[in-house]
């Protein structure tokens, strides 16, 4: 394995795993390939193109458009596919499901036809504890059934199964990792912890849906990175591997220990009207992925700390994002009006 082709690598996780790789791997080249959506910026791979000039290249390009993906790969040689490239958030699902179905269901099978075309040694999928739908008594082990309520975990569940299809139909040698909720750098503020940091640091209040009574389990962004990196390498082809800490958090208590962090009242939690369908819990049984060497590294009260402290000093980052018209019109649209008291 030598030249990767990290789809979506220029979003959040995408971001972070190819400077981890780059910095772990001094013999690999890393192709990023990603059409920037909103949620895509070349901003958080600025230091990447500049400390690792020759080994990492950036095309800007859609995941359903065949000959392009084709084109990348042959010209690139590249011998092994990870696939970040989704639209990712629940809420926006409510509001659009159709490009969700078009990136994580079609543009997937549209890499794996590439992956199975060019012949590589491994197509990694990238995916979610979403899939399993909420857990309200116990974990989700990787055979647990997939109850999916959003157009998003639906979605990404057709991704996956997909995937599993070409592992059986044409011995493509796939692995599917399903992580639970990450936080870290280059997170985009409209996923619940970057948005309540950022709201907090403005003294706006932080928009908490229903009673924050749900739970997820939030780790490191670098932990599940390393964790990709451990299956990618280790893990058996045609296998599921769950990735997260095994804790989860309420959301209510996430929302207070920011609010902690940052010095700032908790009078600035706001209850506003529950997202339809909100999943109550997700909870992952991770021993499979333990088997392989992997544990995260950070405990929930670690990683919140350093991802507070990183949107604290990285105000360059965040404030040009949250002050444009598209996230002022989205911000809009998803909480005017929905308070509750
Ligand atoms: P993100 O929204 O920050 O990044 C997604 C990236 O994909 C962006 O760079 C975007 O430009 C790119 N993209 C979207 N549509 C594309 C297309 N059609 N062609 C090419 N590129 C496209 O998402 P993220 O939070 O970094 O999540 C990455 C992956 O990890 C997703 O597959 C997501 O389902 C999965 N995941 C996310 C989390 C989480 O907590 N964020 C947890 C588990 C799994
Ligand atoms: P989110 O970051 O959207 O991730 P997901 O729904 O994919 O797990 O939301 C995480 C949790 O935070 C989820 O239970 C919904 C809740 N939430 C809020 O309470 N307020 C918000 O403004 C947002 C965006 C999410």
């Amino acid at each position: 394995m030598r030249n990767i082709l990290v789809t979506g690598g220029a979003g959040f996780i995408g971001s972070n795993f190819v400077r981890y790789m780059l910095e772990k791997y001094p013999d690999y080249r890393i192709v990023v390939y990603d059409k920037l959506t909103y949620a895509g910026r070349l901003e958080n791979l600025q230091d990447v193109a500049e400390r690792f000039r020759g080994r990492y290249t950036f095309v800007q390009g859609d995941i359903c458009d065949a000959s392009q993906v084709n084109a990348v790969m042959k010209e690139h040689r590249i011998d092994a596919v990870v696939n970040f490239a989704a639209e990712s958030h629940v809420d926006r699902s409510l509001m659009e499901p159709g490009s969700f179905i078009q990136t994580d269901v079609y543009g997937t099978y549209v890499l794996l036809e590439a992956a199975k075309e060019h012949g590589v040694e491994r197509y990694h999928q990238v995916s979610t504890d979403e899939v399993y739908g909420e857990i309200l008594e116990g974990r989700a082990t990787e055979t647990y059934p997939l109850h999916t309520r959003s157009p998003y975990s639906a979605s990404k569940a057709g991704g996956d199964l997909m995937c599993l299809a070409y592992y059986h139909s044409f011995d493509l040698p796939v692995t599917i990792t399903r992580g639970s909720n990450n936080i870290g750098p280059y997170q985009y503020p409209e996923k619940v912890v970057p948005l309540f940091i950022t709201n907090a640091i403005d003294d706006i209040p932080l928009p908490l849906y229903g009673d924050g009574s749900q739970m997820r389990d939030y780790q490191y962004v670098l932990d599940h990175c390393e964790g990709i990196d451990v299956v990618l390498h280790k893990g058996k082809p045609g296998e599921i591997y769950n990735l997260g800490t095994g804790v989860e958090t309420r959301n209510i208590d996430m929302a207070r220990m920011i609010l902690d962090l940052l010095g700032k009242p908790h009078s600035l939690i706001q209850p506003v009207r529950d997202r339809p369908g909100h999943d109550r819990r997700y909870a992952l049984d991770i021993r499979k992925v333990q088997a392989l060497g992997w544990r995260s590294r950070h405990t929930f009260e670690e990683a919140l700390e350093k991802t507070v402290r990183w949107y604290v000093e990285n105000e360059w980052w965040w404030r040009p994002i949250k002050s444009g018209e598209f996230y002022q019109d989205y911000y809009r649209r998803q909480y005017a009006g929905r308070e509750l008291t």
